[in-house]
């Protein structure tokens, strides 16, 4: 059985997400969830993995909404969210007990679950959409993993220095964060690994009570081919 991503390897990405470089990208890859989203309509929205807050707060903006609410495994995201002046918590999905019009999940949330938590998501998931609700939300396609997120990278800035390694095998991504961190003149280290799952449209077209409505490739890294791909599901209820 797959291990899931400790909250600790959470936490550490918390601290270096924005060595990354990713945040570039943002705009672009939001910019195509907000073409899905301004063609529907709904009153609340729950945005799963929403570490920094970064869409919710884009939300935020643009609709004017009942109900805007975040969750993020990482409490230090969750933290970090929370202190933009976004609703945002450190709770489970299953432990979620109000429904929603609308759930997202931005930037390869879906990816982190292991093949079994990806059961469980999507049946915690119908108890908090409403019937006729929907779930948009987009993973890393298989060139994404194999291709683009593969290799070694290196960051620093003047109080942290990091690596990363990232493998891809048969579906599996596997990347080793390791970060140095200075305390006063001296570096302490932290080291975590980070998986992720590769997930094509036939697991979204088995979920039973789901319906796939839309898919949308994306080619977030200009690297050639789509990196990623956007999936609309509604939930036709049981
Ligand atoms: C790559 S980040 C994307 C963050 C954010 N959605 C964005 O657009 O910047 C993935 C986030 O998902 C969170 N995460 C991973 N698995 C989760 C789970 N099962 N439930 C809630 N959050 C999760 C991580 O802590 C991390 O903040």
């Amino acid at each position: 059985m797959a291990n899931s991503n400790s909250k600790d390897a959470l936490d550490l990405y918390a601290e270096v997400e924005d060595l990354l470089g990713i945040k570039e990208y943002a705009p672009k890859l939001y910019g195509s969830f907000f073409d899905i989203l301004d063609s529907l309509t709904f009153n609340s929205l729950l945005d799963i993995g929403c570490g920094s807050g970064e869409f919710l707060s884009s939300v935020t903006n643009r609709y004017l909404l009942d109900n805007i609410y975040g969750i993020d495994r990482s409490s230090k995201m969750a933290k970090i969210a929370s202190s933009r002046g976004l609703t945002v918590s450190n709770k489970e999905l299953s432990e979620i007990d109000i429904k929603f019009d609308i759930a997202t999940a931005t930037f390869d949330m879906v990816n982190y679950l292991t093949p079994d938590e990806f059961i469980d998501f999507f049946e915690d998931l119908k108890l908090v959409i409403k019937d006729g609700g929907y779930f948009l939300f987009d993973v890393n396609s298989e060139f994404g993993l194999s291709e683009v997120a593969v290799g070694n990278f290196i960051a620093e800035d003047s109080s942290r220095f990091l690596t990363i390694e990232s493998f891809y095998e048969n579906g599996l991504y596997d990347s080793k964060f390791t970060l140095f961190k200075r305390d006063d003149r001296r570096y302490e280290k932290f080291s975590s690994y980070i998986s992720q799952y590769y997930y094509s449209e036939d697991f979204f077209n088995l979920l039973s009570e789901w319906k796939l409505i839309k898919k949308l490739p994306i080619n977030l890294y200009n690297m050639g081919s789509n990196d990623k791909v956007i999936y609309l599901l509604k939930y036709i209820g049981s």
